[in-house]
C-alpha cells in the first residue's frame, strides 16, 4: 500500500511516499532560517511558507519517483497537534489531492507518528517503551502495538527540546538552539555537580526542566556579576548532561517498572548525540534493546505520517471532507 504523507504542523513542509510502512522517497523544505530571524516560529509566516512550498515539493516528489497520484492508495495528513494555520494548509492540500484522485483521506496524530518513526528503519517487536522528546513534548508511553499507547509520565513544565532551545537562547545562539547545543557540548567537558538532575529524586515517571533552566540563568548572572569567565562548551556539556541523565533515568525506571525489554526514542531531541549514547549505554547495562531513528526521522518529517497512516488505514480509519485541524490534539485522539 502506497501512502502519501503530508506534514505541515510547525516549520517544516514535508511530503513522503511510504510503501507498507517503509519510506520510498521524501522531500522537505525547512523554514528554520526565516524563523531564526525572529528568535522562534512565527505562526503566520509558517502558514504562508507551507502554502508557498507544498505544490513544488509535491511535483518534486513525483518527479523523483516517477509515480503519479494514480499510484497512491491513501492520502495522509497531520491534523494536530501543531500551529492551527500551518496545519490547515496541509489539511486543505491533502483534501484537494484526495478529492482529485478519489483516494481515501487519513488524518494522522503527529505524536503518534513520531513514536512510530523508529519502525521506518527497524522491524519492531512490540511491546516496547516509547520516549517522545521534542520541542513540545517529553512523554513516556507504553507502546503495546503500533496503535495501542498509554501515557506513563510527562513533563510538568518545559519540554526537553524547549529547555535546550531556551538554554541556547540564554547564550545568544540562534533558534532552534538544540542542535547547536549538541555541537557545542561535544567540544566541552561536563561538570556533573554544576547543575541539579531535574526531578530524579521522585519515584514517579514525570519530568521537570524549569528548575534546571533557572539554575543556568543564576549561574550566568553570577558569572557576569563576579566577572568570572564562562567556558561555553563546558557549560553546554554540563547542561546537556543534566537533561540527558534526567531522560535516561526516567526511561530506564519505566522500562524496569513495567518489565519492558525494548525501548525506542522519538522526536527532535532523540537526534541528540549525548542522549543516544547515554541511553544506549544504560540499556546495554540493563539488557534492554534500544532503538532510535536516524536524525532525519527524529525531527519533523512526512515519512512518519505515511507510516502512521498505514496502521490507521488497516484499523479502518477514514476521514471525511469535514476533517479539521486540531492544534492541541492529544495522543489517542485522531
Ligand atoms: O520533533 P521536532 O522536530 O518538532 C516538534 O514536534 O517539536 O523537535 C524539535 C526540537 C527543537 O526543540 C530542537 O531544538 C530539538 O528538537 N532538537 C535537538 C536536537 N535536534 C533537534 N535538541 C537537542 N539536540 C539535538 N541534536
Ligand atoms: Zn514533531
Amino acid at each position: 500500500m502506497l501512502c502519501l504523507g503530508i506534514e505541515t504542523s510547525c516549520d517544516e513542509t514535508a511530503l513522503a511516499l511510504v510503501r507498507d510502512g517503509k519510506c520510498v522517497e521524501s522531500v522537505l523544505a525547512t523554514q528554520m532560517d526565516v524563523h531564526a530571524l525572529f528568535g522562534g516560529v512565527v505562526p503566520e509566516i509558517a502558514s504562508r511558507e507551507h502554502y508557498r512550498f507544498l505544490g513544488a515539493l509535491y511535483d518534486e516528489l513525483m518527479r523523483r519517483t516517477g509515480l503519479t497520484l494514480a499510484d497512491v492508495d491513501v492520502v495522509a495528513v497531520t491534523r494536530g497537534p501543531g500551529l492551527l494555520g500551518a496545519l490547515l494548509v496541509g489539511v486543505a492540500f491533502a483534501k484537494g489531492l484526495s478529492l482529485a484522485g478519489n483516494k481515501p483521506l487519513i488524518a494522522v496524530n503527529h505524536l503518534h507518528a513520531h513514536l512510530l518513526a523508529v519502525g521506518l528503519e527497524h522491524e519492531l517487536l512490540y511491546p516496547l517503551l516509547g520516549l517522545l522528546v521534542s520541542g513540545g513534548h517529553t512523554h513516556i508511553y507504553r507502546v503495546d502495538a503500533p496503535e495501542s499507547l498509554e501515557l506513563l509520565g510527562h513533563t510538568l513544565d518545559d519540554a526537553a527540546g524547549e529547555a535546550c532551545d531556551k538554554f541556547a537562547k540564554m547564550l545568544g545562539l540562534p533558534y532552534p538552539g538544540g542542535v547547536l547545543l549538541d555541537r557545542l557540548a561535544q567540544r566541552g567537558t561536563a561538570d556533573a555537580h554544576l547543575f541539579p538532575r531535574p526531578y530524579t529524586h521522585v519515584d514517579n515517571l514525570d519530568f521537570s526542566f524549569s528548575g534546571l533552566k533557572s539554575a543556568v540563568l543564576n549561574y550566568i548572572n553570577h558569572a557576569k556579576m563576579t566577572g568570572e569567565e564562562i567556558c561555553v562548551p563546558d557549560l553546554a556539556a554540563s547542561f546537556q548532561n543534566a537533561v540527558v541523565e534526567s531522560l535516561v533515568s526516567r526511561a530506564i525506571m519505566a522500562a524496569k517498572e513495567y518489565g519492558y525489554d525494548k525501548l525506542a526514542i522519538a522526536g527532535g531531541v532523540a537526534s541528540n548525540s549525548a542522549l543516544r549514547e547515554g541511553m544506549k549505554a544504560a540499556c546495554e547495562k540493563e539488557g534492554i534493546r534500544f532503538y532510535h531513528p536516524s536524525p532525519i526521522y527524529c525531527t519533523d518529517n512526512a515519512a512518519m505520517i505515511g507510516a502512521a497512516a498505514y496502521y490507521e488505514y488497516q484499523k479502518g480509519a477514514r476521514s471525511g471532507w469535514d476533517l479539521n485541524a486540531v492544534p492541541n490534539l492529544k495522543l489517542g485522539e485522531r
